[in-house]
């Protein structure tokens, strides 16, 4: 047995532990990303690094055996500080969109490119599920956004961009046309209620996310109908019966709609378990003061959003100030805190013109489509289906699981730390629909290398060149099929980053 110290607890462990599972014994969680428990391969990422005070040095302790007499520091800011570093590093190489450039533009998130890719095989009803779990309204939005999502879209720099807007239009006008409307599925009942004060484009927003997280909401409106400053936009700006379907939906949900009544929040507060403000700019509430934080005001329970607080010109951003609002009343009345999903995004700038011919092997060289019908009755189902086709896919395939993406997000890693002179030039190769290789996403772990070398039939990967320059290729004129062929998902698993992904990910999990 061997003894030593990690963060100042003496701990006893069998020869061999290495310092990963010795931490692990009294409770300390050290992140990894090159090590796999079953691969032995070279450490080579230093995510897992710790300091070994006596030498004064960090080391790899996935890799480095206890030794008696140790004396290891796992959690001080000089470690957590390195590990940033090693990060920051191996992003510097890094070459990738975590998220598509035009989910990142949409304030209202909307997983574009996976409603791109569901349009494009014809599954119509799916591609809304996919746009309603970030946005309430998007028969609404169909007519009147502004659409910063195309405006980023990585076709624009070939011959147009993508025609988002409509697209999502069209999931919607679909869905219309079907007789029976697409309601998501709810949480449990939370037996609470929550007053929305005002129809507005917030308010009808906020309405659909607290009905879907299990509260029952009525709506009090001081108008006779719903739609606040949308009632005064024109009718070939927006049919008033896209704004009737779509009020229409939310009531088939459980909204309880309460018109002609102009109600003050601090009176209603008592029939509520919460109060949410989105009354539009015309209605300030002299009466509260909205300084609190985020989307809560001074008065506890009572919350606001939209123009009421600050005046939003953007229509997709009173769509996504309500769906934020409506999370942060639920946190108040659930008693939970509110859960951010994974922040960190690696992008890099325009593709390079070499580029696009990689990028077009998942898409088709067509020009952007116009609606043949015009733009108010929008795509017919074959010009929608030929347009998402011009979609380039580019999310990344392990945007959810990418360990370098995880651990980036953890420790707050700065992709544009170290800067190199020019960024390298991105590949994607293709078994197809089993596997796509992409060089760029590499962290050099190895481990695909090691899982290969286990099968004698394949010829497997190989380090190609040195230093920085370093890459994971197949030897010679061998194909990627004859590499990789029956051992794809092992290594599709193994590989931290999306460099090995599965070519569907979404239809094979
Ligand atoms: S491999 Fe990871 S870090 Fe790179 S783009 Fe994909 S998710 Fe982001
Ligand atoms: S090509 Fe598709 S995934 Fe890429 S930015 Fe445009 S819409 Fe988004
Ligand atoms: S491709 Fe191989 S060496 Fe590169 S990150 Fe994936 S598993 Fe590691
Ligand atoms: S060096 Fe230990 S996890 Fe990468």
């Amino acid at each position: 047995m061997i003894k030593l110290k990690i963060d100042n607890i003496e701990i006893t462990v069998p020869q061999g532990s290495t310092l990963l599972k010795a931490a692990a014994a009294i409770g300390i969680q050290i992140p990894v990303m090159c090590h796999n428990e079953k691969i032995p391969n070279h450490a080579s990422c230093m995510v897992c690094a710790v300091k070994n005070k006596q030498k004064g040095e960090f080391i790899p302790s996935c890799e480095v055996k206890a030794t008696e007499g140790m004396d290891i520091d796992c959690n001080t800011e000089e470690v957590t500080a390195f590990r940033k570093d090693a990060l920051e590093l191996l992003l510097s190489d890094h070459v990738g969109d975590c998220e598509a450039p035009c989910r990142i533009s949409c304030p209202s998130f909307m997983d574009i490119p996976r409603m791109n890719r569901l349009i494009a095989q014809g599954n119509f009803k799916k591609a809304l599920e996919i746009v309603k779990e970030e946005i309430a309204l998007p028969l609404i939005l169909g007519y009147i956004c502004s659409a910063p999502c195309e405006n980023a879209c990585r076709r624009k720099q070939m011959e147009g961009a993508v025609s988002i807007c409509q697209l999502k239009k069209f999931t919607a006008l679909e869905d219309s046309k079907s007789g029976s409307y697409y309601l998501p599925e709810k949480l449990p009942e939370t037996n609470k209620k929550v007053a929305v004060i005002g129809a507005g484009i917030a308010g009808l927003s906020a309405t659909f996310h607290l009905l879907k997280m299990g509260y029952s909401c009525s709506v009090f409106e001081k108008n006779a109908k719903a739609g606040g400053s949308l009632l005064n936009l024109a009718e070939e700006v927006l049919p008033a019966e896209i704004l009737h379907i779509e009020t229409a939906i939310l009531r088939q949900f459980g909204a309880e709609f309460i018109f002609n009544t102009a109600v003050n929040a601090l009176d209603i507060k008592k029939d509520f378990d919460a109060v949410l403000i989105a009354s539009g700019e015309n209605t300030k509430d002299a009466a509260l003061d909205f300084s609190g934080d985020g989307f809560s005001t001074v008065h506890e329970g009572i919350f606001a959003c939209g123009s009421v607080v600050k005046t939003v010109k953007m229509a997709v951003k009173l769509v996504a100030q309500g769906k934020q609002a409506a999370a942060e009343v639920d946190a108040f009345l659930s008693g939970k805190s509110q859960q951010y999903a994974v922040q960190f995004n690696s992008k890099f700038a325009k593709l390079k013109e070499e580029e696009i011919a990689t990028y077009l092997m998942e898409s088709t060289a067509e020009d952007r489509i116009d609606p043949s019908q015009g733009r108010l009755d929008g795509f017919t189902a074959i010009e929608a289906m030929a347009e998402a086709q011009r979609c380039l896919r580019c999310d990344c395939r392990k945007a959810s699981t990418c360990k370098l993406r995880i651990r980036s997000d953890q420790y707050g890693a700065q992709q544009s730390k170290y800067k190199i002179a020019e960024r390298k030039t991105i590949r994607k190769y293709f078994q197809q629909d089993i596997l796509v290789y992409e060089p760029e996403k590499c962290i050099k772990c190895g481990l695909c290398i090691k899982i290969l070398e286990t099968h004698n039939d394949l010829t497997g990967f190989a380090y190609i060149g040195r230093g920085f320059d370093m890459h994971i290729a197949v030897p010679f004129d061998k194909s990627l099929q004859l590499a990789i062929a029956g051992a794809a998902a092992e290594c599709i698993a193994a590989c931290p980053t999306a460099a090995l992904a599965d070519f569907n990910p979404e239809e094979n999990h």
